[in-house]
């Protein structure tokens, strides 16, 4: 399997990356929202009213909610399909949103916002160490003094991985096969592979390509742009991180 995109249908734009009209038409579907409220305390206390900035900001699944609390939310993403589905939204013409690439991308108002944050595994989908630094100075640029950067990110699951063996399956079922493949763990590289096939035989497979990142990977990339880890949690409700936990929700300051 190659992480080609043949599963790009034909009204995908390829500038939307991996998150074209195809994937963006479905993405909230069977959201959590439970998860989204929890996130979306976190990140409203860590506001504190000011003005808050997403990278990655998707459908709005998390900026939208957030402004709904009373905090201006601004938005990056590199995909036009997923921003038109925000768009739709109640609220969501209202948000101000640049489509960009967020290691680079400037909004207005930088240097002005409280808090920052990169959630739902997304810093992974920069493929290279460097990216992601870049993504972190691009946070911190964005940041006032005193602003905080928040991390939400799976812990890489490699203690699933008994030497010889490159995939671990994350879902099952009778028609679909989910599962990542760690393809080179020298740059920290796997993907994520769906496979269906249909009641008629027919299949289809989709991937998309990743970086995974250790949290003590992520604190030097803060130390480089700045800033410094304060809080690190399990999850949104403040569960203790520790050597077992899955995820992780880090909190970083600008002195
Ligand atoms: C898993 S979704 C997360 C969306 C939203 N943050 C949420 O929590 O639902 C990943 C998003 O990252 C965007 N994305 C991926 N790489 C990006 C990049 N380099 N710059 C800006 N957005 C990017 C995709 O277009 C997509 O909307």
């Amino acid at each position: 399997m190659t992480d080609d995109r043949t599963s790009l249908h034909a009204t995908d734009a390829p500038e939307d990356g991996w998150f074209p009209q195809s994937v963006a038409a479905g993405y909230d579907d069977g959201e959590d929202s439970g998860a989204a409220a929890s996130a979306v305390d976190f990140l409203a206390a860590l506001a504190d009213g000011g003005p808050a900035l997403e990278l990655a900001v998707g459908t709005g699944r998390i900026a939208l909610p957030l402004a709904g609390r009373g905090v201006p939310v601004t938005g990056i993403d590199l995909s036009r399909a997923m921003v038109a589905r925000l768009r739709a939204k109640p609220g969501g013409a209202e948000l101000p949103v640049t489509i960009g690439d967020m290691t680079t991308t400037v909004v207005e108002g930088a240097g002005t916002f409280t808090l920052a944050y990169l959630v739902y595994n997304t810093i992974n989908n920069l493929t290279t160490q460097d990216a992601q630094v870049d993504a972190f100075r691009n946070a911190a640029a964005h940041l006032a003094p005193g602003g905080r950067f928040v991390v939400e990110v799976g812990v890489p699951e490699l203690r699933r991985l008994p030497p010889g063996q490159e995939a671990v399956i994350f879902g099952l079922s009778g028609e679909r096969v989910a599962f990542d493949r760690y393809e080179d763990l020298t740059r920290q590289r796997f993907s994520s592979h769906y496979v269906t096939v249909g009641a008629d035989g027919r299949g289809s497979h989709r991937s998309i390509p990743f970086r995974y990142v250790w949290p003590a990977e992520l604190d030097l990339m803060a130390r480089l742009a700045g800033m410094r880890l304060e809080q690190r949690y399990e999850d949104w409700e403040r569960a203790p991180f520790t050597s077992e936990s899955g995820s992780h929700v880090s909190v970083y300051g600008l002195p």
